[in-house]
């Protein structure tokens, strides 16, 4: 933060702090370049494979199980490749049509590349692309969109937050959770206290919502 605070200065060509809080409140183009500098973007296809494999053996049989429709969100989904690498997975299970999936993001640029739908020149099939929905959303002042969601991806994402914002974020992470539904956190994440939030673990990096 420090340091794209520090760059913010120079490319605004700002002396001090205060006066960049200003800019960024006055001006919308200085705000998207801020914002652009301090979302980290980078994601890709089947990131991380070991947690796909969980989820494939471990995470998703049981909620498939249940036979209702699984609804999945991934929360700051940058360009969209995981919501696809799930999409892919859930194809492959054939539960891709008794599923509604959507994808999330700070940035309105990453959800028009996920809407395109295409990986290193590489366009996902149709059938795929049209399951999907995206909305642009800022999850620390907009929250959860609506819903009772039985999966929710949240990788990569609270890493760059601070502490009370990360542990904002759980809160409202869990919150949006279906009683039973799973929250699935990147590979260097944790919650401190998931029984205080109504979480158990069940998996690394991965909770589940207490039924109450
Ligand atoms: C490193 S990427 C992670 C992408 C994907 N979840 C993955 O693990 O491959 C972090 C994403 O979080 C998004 N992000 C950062 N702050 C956000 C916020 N407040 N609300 C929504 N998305 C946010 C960024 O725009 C970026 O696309």
């Amino acid at each position: 933060m420090a340091d794209r605070i520090a760059r913010a200065l120079e490319r605004e060509r700002v002396d001090d702090v205060p006066r960049l809080a200003r800019l960024l409140s006055a001006d919308a183009e200085a705000r998207g370049r801020f914002r652009r500098s301090l979302a980290v973007s980078h994601t890709g296809l089947f990131r991380d494979p070991g947690q796909f494999d969980l989820l494939e053996r471990t995470l998703l049989p049981p909620l498939l199980a249940e036979g209702r429709r699984l609804h999945v969100w991934s929360a700051g989904c940058s360009n969209g490749a995981e919501l696809y690498s799930i999409a892919l997975l859930l194809d492959r299970l054939d539960a891709l049509d008794r599923s509604f999936l959507l994808g999330s993001d700070l940035l309105e640029e990453n959800i028009a590349q996920a809407r395109r739908g295409e990986f290193a020149g590489t366009e996902m099939p149709g059938h795929l692309r049209r399951q999907l929905r995206w909305e642009r959303r800022d999850l620390i002042l907009e929250g959860a969109p609506p819903g009772h969601w039985r999966l929710i991806l949240c990788r990569n994402v609270a890493i760059y937050l601070t502490r009370a914002a990360r542990d904002r974020l759980h809160e409202t992470l869990t919150q949006a959770l279906a009683p039973g539904g799973v929250l699935l956190l990147g590979r260097s994440e944790r919650i401190h206290e998931p029984r205080r939030l109504g979480l158990e673990r069940v998996a690394p990096h991965s909770y589940r919502r207490c039924v109450a």
